[in-house]
């Protein structure tokens, strides 16, 4: 490989020199198939320019996009195996230009950051995914790895919603494979239906009021907008769910993913060094948001 650079008198053989200097420098990744899932969010399936994953990502592990000339992003993502997988939410110049991306054009890609789920903590424990809108798609690798390794969890129950049925993400995978999946209920809503909408219709704290979920052996894991998940935190805790028992994954608030920039604290903890993934009463503990 030529020579790429100097730095600090230090000649550099290759762009991996240049990242063990510099963490924040992506490796060059393609696309290899973009779906679209709703009206404003797609997958991206990404591999590296060799054909393969570049790095493994753990249930609930993050990574960090990047387009030339217009931004980075960190985003969940799902290892599927020969690929990974980012769901993205158009809100923003980046996501914007990233749903536009095609299968073939380059893209950065740097990570994995995070902790992800805790899988030891949930083995042989029933699951409860509480999710709104795209905050589906970090538990998404979760559920998936559930699925791979069904003996090895209890009951699942998924309670989604989102705005409208148009909003709900991964229609497809959970009409096809998850439904079929054995002891996994599956309780979805929406605030306004329409015509052809034959499940529940409220707000998902109002679902899990009336659902009543037990708390026995059942770790909760909640996320989607900030606003959904201060209810639906509300309604677990009347339930009698444990606070040590109810985790959530808070990587939108991260920026720079390596303790760098200083942006993501929460009280005195780093979510890009400490979490994403929290328990609830590590986060009561950390700030009185929660
Ligand atoms: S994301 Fe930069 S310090 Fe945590």
């Amino acid at each position: 490989m030529p020579e790429v650079a100097a730095f600090s008198g230090q000649r550099l053989a290759g762009v991996d020199d240049v990242r063990r200097i510099n963490p924040l420098v992506p490796v060059q990744a393609q696309i290899t198939r973009a779906i679209t899932e709703t009206h404003d969010t797609k997958t991206l399936y990404v591999v590296g320019l060799d054909g393969k994953v570049p790095f493994s990502l753990n249930p609930g592990q993050v990574a960090m996009l990047s387009l030339l000339g217009v931004g980075e992003g960190m985003f969940s993502g799902v290892d599927a195996g020969d690929h990974l997988e980012f769901s993205i939410k158009k809100v923003g110049a980046l996501t914007g230009a990233l749903h536009e991306v095609e299968p073939g054009q380059i893209v950065g890609l740097r990570g994995p950051y995070g902790n992800g789920f805790p899988l030891e903590f949930c083995r042989g424990k029933n699951l409860l995914f509480v999710a709104g809108g795209i905050g589906l798609a970090p538990l998404r690798s979760l559920v998936r790895f559930c699925i791979k390794h069904r003996s090895d969890f209890g009951g699942i129950h998924l309670v989604y919603g989102a705005r409208t049925p148009g909003d709900l993400a991964f229609k497809g995978e959970i009409a096809g494979e998850w439904v079929a999946v054995e002891d996994f209920a599956i309780s979805l809503t929406v605030d306004q239906g329409d015509r052809d909408w034959q499940h529940h219709v409220g707000f998902v704290p109002n679902l899990l009021r009336e659902l009543k979920p037990a708390p026995d052996n059942t770790v909760c894991l909640v996320c989607g907008p900030p606003a959904m998940i201060k209810n639906s935190i509300v309604v677990l805790e009347e339930l009698g769910f444990a606070a040590e028992e109810v985790l959530t994954t808070l990587e939108m608030r991260m920026k720079c993913g390596i303790g760098q920039c200083g942006r993501c604290n929460i009280g005195s903890c780093y979510v890009c060094l400490d979490g994403p993934v929290f328990r609830l009463a590590d986060l009561k503990r950390y700030s009185s948001e929660y």
